[in-house]
């Protein structure tokens, strides 16, 4: 019998909340950014993160890099909650989980040459010897595939490929057990994409990082993903293993998004699903089931009871259909 190994990664019924003015007269509303959001991330793999804009994608993200506290629920890195732990224990913790940005035009100090960069967070952490800062972040320039004379240039003189590769060498200087990526690729060209991927899945082998993988687009995490959620309005509505997820999808709204993902095999947008409408209000989200407003296949009961989420086939679905279909 093989033993499971410990998640670096646990969120258990993550809940975040803003409050926003709507008006001048109006009483500021409350948008539930996270509505109870669950999962486990294995050490060395790859969750991937799915959904519109605005379903809550970079407040998890925030979350998960201890930048913001949940309201409610927990999260343990490597099986510490950092609201649990000391001040020393929570620099340790935050180590542990870095995050890129999709832009890293507005991560990097343009005052700062790559090298600089690369050495800061070693010179932060409390690595004394000058020496052996510079050896490292020349590894690491290496290891991004970077080149040794790019080490003493500004963030300016790089295109946007190269600057991606900076801030993940950047994320990775202080060998995290979990990098988050949000959108990394999203600002690159299409010719650029693949090469960072590519970068990503070498680095995950080499370094045995974890990753969150965030992005708005499920073609772009097919070749990354072990796992995936796909969010909608703060909530996942489907998780699974990736074969299964873009194999058979069960959600309307998974099918929805992939039949909208020009890069996916056919055999995965058999059913072609077209979404009717606009996403609603994150102010005043639908009542029972948030997606039965856009959904082709809503009944009655969607619209008074919430589905939570229940195995369907090999993956995790909060559809009440989906769980127990209509009698013919
Ligand atoms: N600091 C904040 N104050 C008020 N509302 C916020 C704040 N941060 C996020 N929100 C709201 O929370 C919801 C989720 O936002 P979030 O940025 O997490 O979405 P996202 O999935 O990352 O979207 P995108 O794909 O556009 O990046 C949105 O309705 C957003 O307006
Ligand atoms: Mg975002």
């Amino acid at each position: 019998m093989s033993s499971v190994p410990t998640p670096v990664l646990t969120a258990a019924n993550l809940h975040r909340r803003y409050s926003v003015r709507r008006g001048l007269f109006a009483a500021p509303g409350t948008v539930h950014a996270l509505a109870g959001v669950s999962f486990t991330v294995l050490p060395g793999r790859t969750l991937a993160v799915v959904g519109e804009s605005g379903c809550g994608k970079s407040t998890l993200a925030r979350v998960l890099t201890m930048i913001e506290a949940p309201d409610e629920g927990q999260l343990l890195i490597d099986g510490n909650d950092p609201a649990q732990a000391s001040e020393a224990e929570r620099r340790t913790l935050r180590r542990a989980v870095q995050i890129v940005f999709q832009n890293p035009y507005g991560s990097l100090n343009p005052r700062q040459t790559v090298g600089q960069a690369l050495m800061e967070p070693l010179r932060v952490n409390g690595e004394s010897d000058a020496a052996a800062r510079e050896h490292q972040a020349r590894d690491m320039l290496r290891k991004v595939g970077l080149r040794e004379e790019h080490f003493g240039r500004y963030p300016h003189m790089f295109s946007g490929g190269q600057r991606q590769r900076v801030a993940i060498a950047r994320a990775l200087m202080l060998k995290p057990r979990v990098l988050v990526l949000d959108e990394p690729v999203s600002a690159l060209d299409v010719s650029i994409r693949a090469q960072v991927l590519n970068l990503l899945v070498e680095l995950q082998a080499e370094m045995q990082v974890a990753y969150v993988f965030i992005s708005h687009d499920l073609g772009v995490v097919r070749h990354v993903a072990d796992e995936v959620m796909v969010m909608y309005l703060g909530r996942a509505v489907e998780t699974g293993p990736r074969a299964a997820l873009f194999g058979d999808p069960q959600h309307p709204y998974t099918q929805a998004l992939l039949s909208a993902t020009p890069t996916v095999d056919a055999s995965a947008r058999r059913q072609r699903v077209i979404l009717k409408g606009e996403l609603p209000s994150p102010l005043k989200p639908p009542a029972g089931c948030a997606f039965h407003t856009r959904c082709p296949i809503a009944e009655a009961r969607c619209r008074e009871q919430r589905p939570e989420l229940a195995p369907v086939g090999a993956q995790q679905v909060a559809c009440l259909v989906r769980q127990a279909p209509a009698a013919p």
